[in-house]
């Protein structure tokens, strides 16, 4: 079997992943870690929620990384001036102890931080939690011996313990990166889905009992899920927010109401009623908050929209359709725009299929994969100037449409640089192939459907601003000669690779 580095590394955090073994000394040191915190009573809580990174919304912990990181290759860069006998060499020096001491500084800060959050982890996280604290312990420990060692005079060792550490420092890095972006601790878990956007009935009111909390579910046609929302009674005023802890993933449902907030049964973090905020950590994310009625007896919930949340409300398809009342009358009137875009779809399915039919060694496969590049070129053109805009208003698919244009122009550009007679020309034609009827089927099956709201004026109004636009880019000298030359210098880089 053969092991890259990826395989190998993966391998060895697996085996961290998998050692039991850790359990019980993480359960003893977590223990030990939160006796002292709980005799500290409002103290304590308070310097947890510091640690934590409640105040402030965000986990303290990766902030203040970033300074042993950053003074100790500062002091490594020094060190090395210094050992190469740079001119200044004293003031070189002096830098890098200084460095050492502030990176010690900021990481036992980091480190005390680190501690906290991970008491409440679990399982695999933990185990690994644990190494990535012994090992970044370990370059703590040999940062300390090599200022004990430069103030003895013994630069050279010391220069040699502070590039251990430093090397040591990012074995830590990587398996806490691992804790953020494989096993998603510190990161909002919360269910942010954008559902309901208008006023939704979901319990009668005379169900929901004050101080009790009670789960509700609302659909997410997009997400395809149901998302779960808490409803909460307190002092006859009623509250909803994500039933789903920004934490981990904790039911809020579950929970008990103190001091005017929803405590999370899991690690405790409780959360502000009105505004969903963290009142107490472990948690740094506020939850998602929906508005709350009372009609004819039932409660009916909205979602609050978040900041940038492209979300498509029922004032966007109001101003969509004024904007196609406003439309004077003497436009001229010819095909839809999804009508001209299909045509467009169609035509570059026959290219790829004729292209896919040809012997790879017949000279006209050349050619017209070069002409397959020009259309694909500008149909992408077309849609981001013209037809994306129009139809944002009434489409949660443009982000993804733009995506998915990255997407062709990338693969597009890997199938240019290869000759069209080699094997490898086939499989990323037929990637390519795969990748367009993908994208075009999703617009056609989805956007095309959507972009009905705008009204049929409007789209006769778009559809002749894309045949102008189709034409021009295909007899315009300069576009032709721009694209030619893109062409040719992917096909040249592919000859030169
Ligand atoms: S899941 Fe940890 S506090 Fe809610």
């Amino acid at each position: 079997m053969r092991l890259n580095h990826f395989s190998m590394t993966g391998a060895a955090i697996g085996r961290i992943e998998a050692a039991e073994w850790l359990d019980n000394p993480a359960f003893q040191i977590a223990n030990a870690l939160a006796l002292p915190q709980r005799l500290a009573g409002t103290p304590g809580r308070r310097i947890r929620n510091a640690l934590h990174g409640t105040w402030y919304g965000h986990p303290v912990h990766p902030m203040l990384v970033t300074v042993p990181i950053g003074t100790w290759t500062l002091a490594l860069g020094l060190d090395t001036l210094g050992a190469l006998g740079a001119k200044h060499g004293r003031e070189y020096d002096r830098a890098a102890d200084l460095a050492v001491q502030a990176g010690a500084a900021g990481a036992v800060a980091a480190a005390a931080a680190g501690l906290m959050d991970w008491q409440q982890t679990h399982g695999r996280s933990r185990r690994v939690g644990l190494a990535h604290a012994l090992v970044n312990s370990t370059a703590l420990g040999l940062q300390l011996t090599s200022i004990a060692l430069r103030r003895r005079g013994r630069r050279r060792e010391g220069r040699i313990a502070s590039a251990a550490a430093w090397s040591v420092m990012f074995i830590g890095a990587y398996l806490g990166g691992h804790l953020v972006y494989r096993r998603r601790q510190g990161v909002d878990q919360a269910d942010h889905s954008v559902e309901p956007r208008s006023f939704a009935p979901v319990l009668p009111a005379a169900e929901l009992r004050e101080g009790q909390p009670r789960k509700v579910e609302v659909w997410d046609a997009l997400e395809r899920a149901h998302i779960p929302v808490v409803l909460v009674r307190q002092r006859g005023r009623t509250f909803a927010m994500g039933a789903r802890c920004s934490h981990m993933g904790g039911p809020l449902d579950g929970g008990w109401l103190l001091k005017g907030g929803l405590v999370c049964p899991w690690h405790g973090s409780r959360y502000d009623l009105e505004t969903g905020q963290p009142l107490d950590g472990p948690s740094t994310c506020p939850q998602p908050l929906y508005d709350v009625r009372v009609r004819n007896g039932v409660i009916e919930i909205k979602r609050q929209q978040e900041p940038g949340a492209a979300a498509v409300t029922p004032e966007d398809i109001e101003h969509a359709s004024q904007v196609e009342q406003s439309t004077t009358a003497d436009t001229p009137l010819g095909r839809k725009a999804d009508e001209v875009l299909f045509e467009h779809h169609e035509l570059l399915r026959s290219m790829f299929r004729r292209i896919e039919d040809m012997a790879p060694d017949d000279p006209q496969r050349r050619d017209l994969m070069r002409t397959l590049a020009s259309e694909l070129e500008i149909h992408e053109h077309v849609e981001d100037a013209i037809f994306y805009p129009a139809v944002r208003p009434v489409s949660e698919d443009v982000p993804v449409a733009y995506a998915e244009h990255q997407q062709l122009a990338d693969l597009l550009a890997a199938t240019l640089k290869l000759p069209t007679s080699s094997p490898d020309f086939d499989e990323y034609l037929r990637a390519l192939h795969k990748a367009v009827d993908h994208h075009a089927s999703s617009e056609e099956h989805s956007m095309f459907i959507e972009a009905q709201r705008l009204g049929d004026r409007r789209l006769r109004e778009l559809g002749h601003e894309l045949e102008t636009m189709l034409e021009e880019q295909r007899t315009s000298r300069f576009q032709c000669a721009f694209r030619e030359l893109k062409i040719s210098l992917l096909a040249q880089a592919g000859r030169e690779a």
